[in-house]
């Protein structure tokens, strides 16, 4: 951007362009972290198919359900569109998306015994993947009258995503900016945000670095530039920050305090103009 002092000087190539910002101890991606158009094509495209399974997921959903039952319309719909899950057999992971109910923060997995009921929020997290490429995001449901806090809930983690959408120039924001605005709008709103866990690289990988914090400092960590593709997926709290793991599955993350945890998923690609949502 023409404004940035981080901006290339024009004619420079991108090596001296991150050699030169290095010296001013500015955080730069390594080249890994910058995807080349063939790869960005088919993270395009593997992050359209993830949204069509997340699009059949929320036609479907309902209540009375089981969280089974939503790991079966994933499985089918993955099938129908040629593309395979990326979380099923993921460090021993057994199921094809993640269905996180009210107090679970994430990873929760899909089961029988667990019925959606009127006033339960669920988020459901959807990695796809799709001629070797990876698409990855979450959305968020509910059933039913829900409490006013689990809806004010909701509001401020999509609120926060797409601050983080709106802020994103290329070779002017850095990712503890993105860290700023989550965690700034969630205290503000009088929720909390989790920060061991976060986003991440994304696309020849279902996680790759960076490690996307969304807490952070303003004007700090790496600088994004166009051709990085990563997730920010807050796990915002109506409580307290702190989570166990559930150790009888070793999966399931969960509020210490046992209130509410919702989560907002987008895969960002970064562009010469700002963002692409490649999968949402
Ligand atoms: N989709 C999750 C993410 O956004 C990762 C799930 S890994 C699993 O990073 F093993 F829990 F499925
Ligand atoms: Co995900
Ligand atoms: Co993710």
């Amino acid at each position: 951007m023409t404004n940035s002092n981080t901006a290339p000087h024009p004619g420079e190539s991108f090596s001296e362009y991150r050699e030169r910002l290095r010296a001013l101890g500015v955080k730069m991606p390594t080249e890994k972290m910058i995807k080349t158009p063939k790869e960005i094509e088919g993270c395009r495209e593997a992050g359209r198919i993830n949204s069509l399974v997340l699009d059949r997921v929320e036609r479907e959903i309902s209540v009375g359900m089981s969280t089974a039952d939503i790991d079966a319309i994933v499985v089918s719909e993955l099938s129908a569109l040629g593309a395979t899950s990326a979380t099923l057999g993921y460090e021993g992971f057994p199921a094809s998306v993640c269905t996180s109910v009210n107090s679970v923060i994430c990873h929760g997995i899909p089961s029988r015994n667990e019925i959606l009921r009127e006033g339960d929020i669920i988020n459901v997290d959807c990695t796809s993947v799709y001629g070797g490429y990876f698409g990855d995001a979450s959305r968020m449901f509910s059933f039913g009258k829900i409490s006013d806090s689990a809806r004010r809930l909701i509001g401020v983690t999509r609120e926060a995503v797409e601050m983080c959408v709106a802020a994103i120039k290329p070779y002017e924001t850095r990712l503890g900016d993105i860290g700023h605005i989550i965690n700034s709008h969630a205290k503000k709103n009088g929720f909390s945000v989790v920060r061991e866990i976060g986003g991440h690289g994304v696309g020849l990988a279902m996680h790759e670095d960076p490690f996307v914090c969304h807490t952070g400092l303003p004007g700090r960590g790496l600088l994004l530039v166009p051709g990085m593709i990563f997730t920010v997926e807050p796990m915002i709290n109506e409580g307290r920050a702190r989570f166990y793991i559930d150790q009888k599955d070793g999966w399931t993350v969960r509020t210490l305090d046992g209130k509410l945890s919702a989560q907002i998923e987008y895969e960002l690609l970064v562009t010469e103009s700002g963002v692409e949502i490649l999968s949402k």
